[in-house]
């Protein structure tokens, strides 16, 4: 992992001899004929044409990427929604349908609901625990399953092995945003994905500076098997002359042959050399980073459990957890820097804990080397409805955290201090009337703070 991860897909193929690889800065490659490039734009041989659609700089991080996640194929793009949208995108047509799991980044779970509703694709979530759940949502028109490998913002892990099983018996390829995890972690392609994407936003950067997507290819989709539902890879394509699926006879990924002619051409969501040159340098500490910061996170996380004002942290450590045999089976060396801590006096005591904070900073990011907070109730997660929200485990008291590679003492004189700030906070003193706190016990709602308690409320509270 260490070594394909600064070595990998580059082979000193600079003339120059840069050691690292360098950003082709250019928009166009000169060809040596006119027979050049139109062999090229009939794919009768690879090279670069225009940059919307590949470059060298570019080409590096697609190699390294596959050497890191064991896949046939890589697609680097301009941010981790470009990597969902185009992968859904070159797996559904109108009419198709997807089920995913009801603990999603808010951003895919927005895509899902609205974008492809609007291209008449319908989806379906499910808790990600519940195997029959997943086998029931499973239809005829289903054209992907759609899930995180550790889950944002919760840190859920899933069984994906038996995922993957039911979803392969109706010939259903895998989705896997495993951006949390990085090929570091986890590589869902060793545990039955088809298809992986990535914000390289996240850990895979690792610094903060750069938004980027991959698509990765793992070699378990093969449209052949179900010619007359992929006929857009099995038969030959009208605009491009060729047949994308006959590249899986050459090793080579069709789907995203196919993904990369139609639809990082046509949206343009095409990832900047200079860009795709950061995640390259991020990527040769990810090893290191990743270990470090899933250590300090499950320590971080293991103290603040039960301290006073947290009423759950969710990370896979605390006990309890029904995940901790996932955990241990596939996630040997941790599992990563994020996780929330849900706090007992909703957003006030949310707002408290992070304007609080010295050391973290409050930022809708994660995967920094900097430690970040963000209250995902009112950001990340605003946009879906109240349902949504308690399905991917975010309360109005959520707070996110992610761990970045600062000094664990440092981090946890911040994160006491945060809870000090809570703990002043005024006590809640709401609960106007009984019926009105029996209705905020049973909704699992919090009273908000600053209105009066009655004795009778006090006592069902
Ligand atoms: C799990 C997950 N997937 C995808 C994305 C989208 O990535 P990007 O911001 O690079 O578009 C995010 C962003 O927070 C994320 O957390």
């Amino acid at each position: 992992m260490s070594t394909a991860a600064i070595h990998g897909g580059w082979r000193a193929r600079d003339p120059h001899g840069a050691v690292v690889p360098p950003i082709y800065a250019t928009s166009a490659y000169a060809h040596p004929s006119h027979e050049s490039l139109k062999a090229l734009f009939a794919r009768r041989c690879e090279g670069f044409a225009y940059s919307r659609s590949g470059n060298p700089t570019t080409a590096v991080l697609e190699e390294r990427i596959a050497l890191l996640e064991g896949g046939i194929g890589v697609i680097a793009v301009a941010s981790g929604q470009a990597a969902t949208t185009i992968a859904l995108c070159a797996l559904l047509e109108p009419g198709s349908h997807v089920v995913a799991s009801n603990r999603l980044y808010g951003g895919t779970t927005e895509f899902l609901d609205d974008t492809l509703a609007d291209l008449a694709v319908t989806s379906t979530t499910v808790d990600p625990w519940d195997l029959d759940g997943w086998e029931a949502a499973i239809r005829p028109e289903t054209r992907a399953v759609l899930l995180e490998s550790i889950a944002n913002p919760g840190a859920e892990l899933v069984d994906l092995p038996a995922i993957a099983e039911i979803a392969h018996r109706y010939d259903v390829p895998v989705v896997v945003d495993s951006t949390l995890a990085s090929p570091a972690l986890y590589r869902p392609g060793d545990h039955g994905a088809d298809v992986i994407v990535h914000s390289a936003t996240k850990y895979l950067g690792g610094h903060g500076t750069t938004i980027a997507g991959l698509i990765v290819d793992t070699g378990r989709f093969d449209p052949h098997r179900r010619p007359e539902r992929w006929q857009r890879l099995t038969t030959p394509n009208r605009r491009f002359g060729v047949t994308f699926a006959d590249d899986y006879e050459r090793g080579c990924s069709g789907l995203l042959s196919y993904a990369r002619a139609k639809y990082v051409t046509d949206f343009g969501a095409t990832l900047p050399a200079a860009s795709a040159q950061q995640i390259l340098v991020g990527i040769e500490t990810l090893d290191l980073r990743m270990d470090r910061i899933s250590a300090t996170a499950k320590e971080l996380a293991s103290r603040l459990h039960e301290r006073p004002g947290v009423a759950r942290v969710n990370h896979p450590a605390i006990p309890g957890r029904r995940d901790a045999a996932i955990a241990a089976r596939d996630f040997p060396r941790g599992t990563s820097g994020v996780f929330s801590v849900d706090l007992a006096g909703g957003e006030d005591a949310a707002a408290a804990f992070c304007d609080a904070l010295e050391l973290f900073t409050i930022a809708v990011n994660i995967g920094d080397a900097r430690s970040l907070v963000c209250h995902p109730a009112t950001t990340t997660h605003s946009h879906l409805t109240p349902e949504q929200r308690a399905a991917c485990g975010v309360t109005d008291g959520t707070v996110r955290i992610s761990i970045g590679l600062e000094d664990l003492t440092d981090l946890q004189a911040d994160l006491d201090r945060a809870l000090a700030a809570v703990a002043a906070l005024e006590p809640p003193r709401v609960v106007p009337t009984a019926d009105r706190a029996l209705a905020d016990v049973q909704g699992k709602r919090q009273a908000p703070a600053g209105t009066e308690h009655s004795e009778r409320s006090l006592h069902i509270v």
